[in-house]
Formats: structure tokens, C-alpha cells, sequence
């Protein structure tokens, strides 16, 4: 297993461009089970997520059809190269997730409603415990039910059948005790595209990432309106066919950036920066005294603060598509910004609740958190996503941070700096935190299960390094191994 070696205090320098969103390519990918005509993404990070789904994609009958060169010992299937990804479902007879890819991946659950809604049947292995909290699938369930699928829980398997003729059209509350669900609402979404007759989903989910797969998915001949609003409505098709799709930038992985930059006092650029899906990061982050300045033609400043001198007049900003609308350059493309990221010397103190898009989105609290550490004053988050996402405070803890958690809250005494330590990684933004600590921290910090990084940044060592960070990536048994020699 690998982990980092981090050598804390260097500033980070540079420009980096912010890849494809994992959490947009996920169900995108899942979507191309709709159609037996080839769906080609691009932009598709070549992260392990990605693979796994791809593995699992090739057992549920899609074929590669974009040639790729034959890596050492990686199988066909889960090769990306240069972020394109061709795929067709060649063969519909293959509808079982199996548990052994499934546990690997929460997100295979995204197969089960455009299996069901095109082959009728499907069989997924039901998504296990995890490390950030609980997380049901009941609200996907519900909707597929409610779309008229017979649904059952077999030895561990969610078992759907469509009644005979196909999904019926319907009206869907999907809102949960803690709101909406993304991928439930991608789900009953892409499911609801073939049914007969119209289909609303109220409280659905407004994430960027939803409204990349209903652009897809219009482009594959669906009939949605409404995505990025709590109403969606789809009109279903009896059919759909291919299309050829660019993913949008990660928001996620750009707010980890930022803060990268913040914490050790850097000067970055992001290119393609989703700077439209991150205003609730940019609003809190400006609060915080961290500058975040679209470069070119569009540049404006997140009013409401006192921000230095660049206050201008904010033109009206639209969600674009993902589709390559040549007419959208990164010059006017508030979805693929050039921005540059610079920060105060002190840190303030803010109060942040972490909720639903457009809100603060809780896979950036715990980033938000190694950031705050090193704020002049206290600083409280609210976890209302899930709220025992907290398994970050304990190590940041042994790294000198000052954190009280009280049931979801946490308030965070700012101190001067942090020093470094071994830590241990327990889910991927929680790693992420630890790395952005280990790069502010005094001394080596040594971040062990960094596998749980690689499911969503890709190469995350090489591309901090070339910003200027010590960062190396070492295999943990070398480096028992050098430190016992080293004794
Ligand atoms: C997506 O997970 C993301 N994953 C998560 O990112 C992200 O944290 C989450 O949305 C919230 O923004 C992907 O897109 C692959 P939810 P999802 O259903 O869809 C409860 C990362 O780091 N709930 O919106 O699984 C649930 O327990 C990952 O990239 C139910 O109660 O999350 C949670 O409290 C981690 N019943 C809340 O809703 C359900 O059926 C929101 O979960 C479904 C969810």
C-alpha cells in the first residue's frame, strides 16, 4: 500500500488544470446501459472509480469501442486515454452487479435504473457500510418503485423487474431526512427517460453533476427540463440513441486546489475552473481571506464582502452545458474559468454548514476543516450532509490541530501552525485534508492508505509537485524498511 511523504512549508507556485468530475462521470458512464448505440465521453479522469466502473460496465455487456493502445497488464476495459471513453451495451443479457465491484464502488448503484428501464431487469448487489456515515438507498428505491418497477432484497441483491410494457410516468417525492439524493435522483432520472408518459421528481437533487447527466442524456434524444432545480421533469422516449459528451470540470477537486493554495500562502492558477458551481466555496473562502479571481473578460468577485479593490458589476451567470459548444471559450465559459487563487497571510475564522447544492458541499468540509486550523480565531462547521463525516478531526488532532466535536459540529481554535506526523487516511476528502495539513505542517507528515486519494484525484503527488510541494509517494513496506535501516 502507498503512502505519502510530505515535507511541509513550501508555498505552492503555478498553474493547474482541473480534470473531469468524477461525480459527474459516474452516472454518465452508467447511462450509456440506456442505449445500445455508442456513448462517447471525453474529458473521463483516469481515476480509480472511473476503472471500476468500467470494470463493472464491461460485465453488464458494454463493449470499448474506441481503440486504446494495451497497457502493462491493464485489461482493455478500464483504459482511459487522453479522458475519451467510447462505449456500447452490446449485450443485455448480462444484468447482475456483483457484490465484489459494488463494495468497491457505492456508485455502481447507478446501473440499477437505466438497466431497468431499458433490458426491464436488473440485479445489483446492495452498496455496504462506509466510512463517512450511513447511506441508504431507500430514496432510489422508492422512485424506481413508484415508476412501477417490483422491487426485493435477495441474499444481499436488489432485484428489479419493470411490469410488463415497460415504466410508467409518474409524480416523485424524493426528498430525505437529510434532503436530496444525488445519485438517487440520477437514478429514478435516467430510469424515467424510457418510461411511458411524464415524469416529475420533486426535491431533486441540483448538483452540477445532475444537470452534466440530463445534458447527456438530451443529447441522447431524452426529454428533460427543469435539472438544477428541485423539479425535474422528464417526458419519456420510446428509444434512445448515442452521443459524444464532454464532462465538466471537477468542482470538488478545483475547491481542494483553492485550498491548497490558501494553506501554504501560494499564488495558483486553476484552468478550467467551474467557478459557476462554486460560489458557496468562493463566498466562504473570500470570508476567510482568501483571494479567488476569475482571470479574462468575466472577472467579478463574489459580492456581500469586503474584498480589496476589485469590485465590479457581476454579469447574470447561466449553468452551461457540458456538450462542446464551440461558441464557449474559457474566456466566457463560467463552467471552465481561468482563476487565480492568492491568500491574506492570517487566515479569519468562519461558521460553515455544509448542504445540498447550491449550499457548501460537504465533500470539501473536511479540506475546509485542515484549513481552518490554521484560522486566527474559532471557527465552527456544520455537518448536515452526513453527520459523522468527522473521521479527519482525530488525525489532524495528532497533528497539533485544536478541534472539539459536539454530535455534527465541530469548532476548530485556531493555532500558529501545524507539525507533522504520521496519519491515516480513512475515506478519499478526508485524505485530501490530511495531504493540504501535511503541506502547511512544520516537519514530515506521512499519510498512509492514500489509495482511498486515488479514487478521486488523479496522480494528485505529481501534479503538487510540479506546484512546487514535497510530496513523494513511497510504498509503505520501503518505507518501514529505509526507517529501520535509518534506526
Ligand atoms: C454523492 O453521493 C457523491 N458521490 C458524494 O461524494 C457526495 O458526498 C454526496 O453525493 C453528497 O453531495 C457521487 O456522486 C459518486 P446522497 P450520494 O444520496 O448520491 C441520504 C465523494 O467524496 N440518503 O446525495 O450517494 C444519505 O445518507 C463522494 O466524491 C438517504 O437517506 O449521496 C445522505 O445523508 C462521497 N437515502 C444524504 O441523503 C437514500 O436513498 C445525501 O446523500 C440516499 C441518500
Amino acid at each position: 500500500m502507498d503512502t505519502f511523504v510530505i515535507e511541509g512549508g513550501r508555498r505552492l507556485f503555478g498553474r493547474v488544470r482541473i480534470n473531469g468530475s468524477k461525480n459527474a462521470a459516474l452516472p454518465m458512464l452508467a447511462a450509456a446501459l440506456l442505449t445500445d448505440q455508442t456513448v462517447t465521453l471525453r474529458d473521463v479522469p483516469g481515476l480509480a472509480d472511473i476503472k471500476n466502473m468500467l470494470r463493472l460496465l464491461g460485465e453488464l455487456g458494454c463493449t470499448r469501442t474506441d481503440r486504446t493502445l494495451s497497457v502493462d497488464g491493464e485489461p482493455h476495459e478500464t483504459i482511459i486515454q487522453d479522458g475519451v471513453v467510447s462505449l456500447r451495451s452490446t449485450n443485455e443479457t448480462l444484468s447482475h452487479a456483483r457484490y465484489e465491484i459494488v463494495r468497491t464502488m457505492r456508485a455502481s448503484i447507478c446501473t440499477l435504473g437505466p438497466m431497468l428501464a431499458r433490458r426491464g431487469y436488473a440485479r445489483v448487489s446492495m452498496p455496504g457500510g462506509c466510512a463517512i456515515g450511513d447511506r441508504p438507498v431507500d430514496l432510489h428505491l422508492r422512485g424506481l418503485a413508484a415508476l412501477g418497477a417490483q422491487i426485493t432484497l435477495t441474499a444481499g441483491d436488489i432485484t428489479a423487474k419493470a411490469p410488463p410494457g415497460g415504466l410508467v410516468g409518474t409524480t416523485i417525492f424524493l426528498g430525505g431526512t437529510f434532503g436530496s439524493t444525488v445519485l438517487g435522483t440520477a437514478n429514478v432520472m435516467s430510469a424515467a427517460t424510457l418510461a411511458k408518459g411524464t415524469t416529475i421528481i420533486e426535491s431533486a437533487a441540483c448538483e452540477p453533476e445532475v444537470v452534466d447527466l440530463a445534458n447527456l442524456l438530451n443529447a441522447m434524444g431524452a426529454r428533460i427540463s427543469g435539472a438544477g432545480s428541485p423539479r425535474i421533469i422528464i417526458q419519456g422516449v420510446a428509444e434512445l440513441s448515442g452521443a459524444d459528451y464532454t464532462v465538466i470540470p471537477d468542482r470538488i477537486e478545483a475547491g481542494t486546489f483553492m485550498m491548497a493554495a490558501a494553506m501554504t500562502n501560494g499564488d495558483l492558477t486553476l484552468d478550467n475552473c467551474p467557478m459557476d458551481a462554486l460560489l458557496a466555496v468562493t463566498y466562504c473562502l473570500q470570508a476567510a481571506g482568501v483571494h479567488v479571481h476569475p482571470l479574462g473578460s468575466l472577472a467579478s468577485t463574489v459580492h456581500g464582502l469586503p474584498s480589496s479593490n476589485h469590485r465590479q458589476r457581476t454579469p447574470a451567470l447561466t449553468i452551461t452545458s457540458g456538450s462542446s459548444d464551440p461558441s464557449r471559450t474559457a474566456e466566457n465559459d463560467p463552467m471552465r474559468r481561468s482563476v487565480r487563487v492568492t491568500c491574506d497571510r492570517v487566515l479569519r475564522p468562519v461558521e460553515v454548514t455544509t448542504q445540498p447544492h447550491p449550499g457548501f458541499p460537504t465533500d470539501l468540509q473536511a479540506q475546509l476543516a485542515a484549513l481552518l486550523c490554521l484560522a486566527d480565531g474559532n471557527s465552527v462547521i456544520t455537518e448536515r450532509i452526513f453527520p459523522d463525516r468527522f473521521l479527519h478531526v482525530a488525525e489532524l488532532s495528532r497533528m497539533g490541530a485544536k478541534v472539539i466535536r459536539q454530535g455534527s459540529t465541530i469548532v476548530i481554535s485556531g493555532v500558529r501552525s501545524l507539525v507533522g506526523a504520521p496519519v491515516m487516511a480513512s475515506d478519499l476528502r478526508a485524505s485530501a485534508g490530511l495531504v493540504l495539513a501535511g503541506m502547511a505542517a512544520e516537519g514530515t507528515t506521512i499519510v498512509n492508505r492514500v489509495y482511498h486519494l486515488d479514487r478521486g484525484y488523479e496522480r494528485m503527488e505529481d501534479r503538487l509537485r510540479s506546484l512546487g510541494a514535497a510530496i513523494d509517494r513511497v510504498d509503505e513496506k520501503e518505507l518501514a524498511a529505509s526507517e529501520a535501516a535509518a534506526a
